[in-house]
């Protein structure tokens, strides 16, 4: 294998441009590493080596991998040195020698879990983080990898990550996995043996991983490919505990579109000045909603036109390169907000969403929702200068307050103009444009092509109505002597303090009910302000479905209290979006305007504010698996539920025992 040369070199400067560092570093530290005693690695550096496509760091037998635009310091006898990774080799011809039916690697990562303190809008604060970085690294594998996490909590919270829709599976699983990855659809097929003991959310698939505890999660990134990320999932910890996980095709396996010339992850998400932990806990006292963020971010920085004078100094920018065309992997981290995202002077080709590639459409707007992801190609072929990035909300309930600012960053052609060059601006879309967000929603399709194929679910086994929204609860102590509320089909979920597929696996009763109603209990005209009495049910309560079911499942927003859009996220599947409407979905009318052959598949979908969204997927997956309204809010309040999947009669189709070090709870 053809190896390109080491070019690590020494500057106190972490934003240099390095554009002549070599792409991939692979640093092995030796197990004197103490993970305890420092944020980031490590001591000794024992040997310099180039991996084929990312930096390898740490201790023996479990390294890790740093990705691209990762900064990374240690120290060599007293000296600190960095290094500026710059890119990841995407498609180096030498890299492709091996075959590309071989079978996927195993790459190993270690999250330690770590508070660090954070300059932002003028003010410092300690955040928690992964290995000390805002966005936390990226992880970078291929279709087919085996991805095996060490998560470190070394904070004193209880911690838990979970993978954005990713399959899990066992050791056992993999040699099935082996004879059905050529599986062209966009996820695990339905032979391929799954355990969500690596899924993530606490006290749903696991106990959280207390304070000096670890957990490794391990799983195979079976017929996925694309962009999808990992957050912390228990409270609101993964406003800045989250981050990218890159999935490249197996090797030797193009793009289904013209092949970039760069790729870059690009996360957008939102600043407190104040810990995120206390704002929903003064909000949960009062029985109020939580305050609102104090910027957008992308990339961790709110950029050039936030109000902090010092933040223009560091926002994200892109630098690109005249008629080069570049991979963006965008994802919307934000808690509590759908954001609109521009480039200004430039449109975009969308080709991916959520992992499953899309039949590719240009717009100059994207929306995503918190939990979705988008890659989009953008080419550089505006003249020189500087373009304004933007991420601005969409909210279209003018009931509910959001963050209004803008965050910022900047696509800067290289070469050609300073970096102080003025700024070709663009003015994002006003807050409340419904159309804006529904078009682009709207020019979503499914690639559906030979290779990847939209299987959707022909026929429905379980027919599902989930009326989604708000209620108000009676607390004493509150405010108002209430507590506003979320809900499913009026009941607003209770977390268990033992995790649900502990429960499930070793039946232990008494935890949960399999009674979570799959009709609204009491219809009514949903649309509107809603009945008399807004007050829901609470429960820890299920809904079961058979292995291989397939399911129909409508989300229907109400308008308790007011209506509002909700991003629906589905753990353990994929769905496809069939139909969306506005008003109330109806049994008899809305179905005709299905669409079975094309539809977006993805893992989280918005039901638009005072209508209804219709999805399809297949119960292939054994397991209980979290739905839940991504926005974090909703989540805290109620919007939640979990649908456990029983084990098929086959041979590979039953959950596997959890793993040894599975937290307690
Ligand atoms: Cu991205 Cu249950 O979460």
């Amino acid at each position: 294998m053809l190896r390109p040369s080491t070019k690590a070199r020494q500057h106190p400067d972490a934003t240099a441009s390095g554009r002549d560092i070599q792409e991939a570093v692979m640093v092995l530290v030796r197990p004197r590493y103490d993970a305890a005693a420092s944020v980031f690695p490590g001591n000794d550096i024992v040997d310099e080596d180039i991996g084929e496509e990312s930096l390898t760091v740490g201790e023996e037998n479990s390294r890790f991998i740093f990705s691209p635009y990762d900064t990374i310091s240690f120290c060599v006898a007293g000296l600190k040195v960095y290094i500026y990774v710059r890119k990841m080799v995407v498609d180096k011809e030498s890299a492709y020698s091996s075959t590309p039916d071989r079978k996927g690697m195993t790459r190993h990562y270690k999250f330690n879990v770590v508070e660090k303190n954070f300059t932002r809008l003028c003010s410092s604060k300690p955040i928690l983080t992964v290995n000390g970085q805002f966005p936390g690294p990226t992880i970078y594998a291929r279709e087919d990898d085996t991805v095996i996490v060490k998560v470190v909590n070394h904070v004193k919270y209880n911690v838990t990550i979970h993978w954005s829709a990713l399959s899990n599976f066992s050791h056992q699983a993999m040699s099935d996995i082996s004879s059905n990855r050529l599986r062209p659809f966009c996820r695990h097929g339905v032979r391929q043996l799954m355990t969500g003991w690596s899924d993530g959310p606490a006290y749903i698939t696991q106990c959280p991983i207390q304070p000096g505890q670890n957990y490794v999660y391990n799983f195979t990134l079976t017929g996925q490919r694309g962009t999808l990320w990992w957050h912390a999932h228990i409270s609101w910890m993964r406003a800045t505990v989250h981050g990218a996980i890159v999935i490249l095709p197996k090797r030797g396996v193009p793009y289904p579109f013209p092949k970039p010339d760069e790729e870059r992850v690009i996360i957008l998400a939102e600043w407190w000045k104040s810990d995120p932990e206390a704002i929903i806990n003064e909000a949960l006292k009062s029985g109020l909603a939580p305050n609102v963020s104090d910027a957008h971010t992308i990339n961790g920085h709110a950029g050039p036109l936030s109000s902090c004078p010092s933040s223009s100094l560091d926002g994200f920018s892109l630098r690109v390169d005249k008629a080069k065309t570049y991979l963006l992997r965008i994802i919307n981290a934000a808690l509590n907000e759908d954001l609109f995202f521009k480039v200004a002077g430039h449109r975009m080709t969308v080709v991916e969403v959520d992992a499953c590639y899309t039949k590719p459409f240009t717009t100059d707007t994207l929306l995503i929702t918190p939990g979705q992801t988008t890659n989009v190609l953008l080419t550089a072929d505006r003249a020189a200068g500087r373009y304004l990035v933007s991420a601005s909300p969409f909210m279209d309930s003018p009931l509910v307050s959001v963050d209004n600012r803008t965050g910022t960053g900047t696509v800067q052609y290289t070469n050609s103009v300073s970096t102080s060059a003025a700024i070709t601006t663009t003015k994002p879309p006003p807050q409340n444009a419904t159309p804006v967000a529904s078009s682009f929603t709207d020019s979503l399709r499914s690639l559906n092509s030979k290779l990847y194929p939209a299987k959707v679910p022909l026929t429905v086994d379980h027919s599902l109505l989930f009326t989604v929204g708000l209620g108000v609860n009676p607390c004493p102590g509150c405010v108002n002597g209430s507590r506003v509320v979320a809900d499913i089909n009026n009941v607003s979920f209770v977390m268990p303090t033992t995790a649900l597929l502990q429960a499930h696996y070793f039946n232990v009763s008494g935890v949960f009910t399999d009674d979570f109603p799959g009709q609204p209990p009491m219809p009514f005209n949903y649309t509107s302000s809603g009945p008399g009495n807004v007050q829901t049910m609470n429960g820890t309560r299920l809904y079961r479905l058979p292995f291989n079911a397939s399911v129909q499942l409508v989300f229907q927003d109400t308008g308790i209290i007011g209506p509002e859009s909700h991003p629906i996220h589905l753990h353990g599947f994929n769905f496809f979006a069939i139909g969306k409407g506005t008003g109330n979905f109806d049994h008899k009318t809305s179905p005709s305007k299905f669409n079975l052959i094309d539809p977006v598949e993805r893992n989280t979908i918005p039901v638009p504010s005072g209508g209804w969204t219709a999805i399809r997927f297949r119960a292939d997956n054994p397991g209980v698996w979290f739905l839940h309204c991504h926005f974090e809010v909703h989540t805290t309040w109620g919007l939640k539920m979990a649908f456990i999947v029983d084990n098929g009669k086959g041979p590979n189709q039953s959950i596997l025992p959890p793993p040894k070090d599975l937290p307690a709870c």
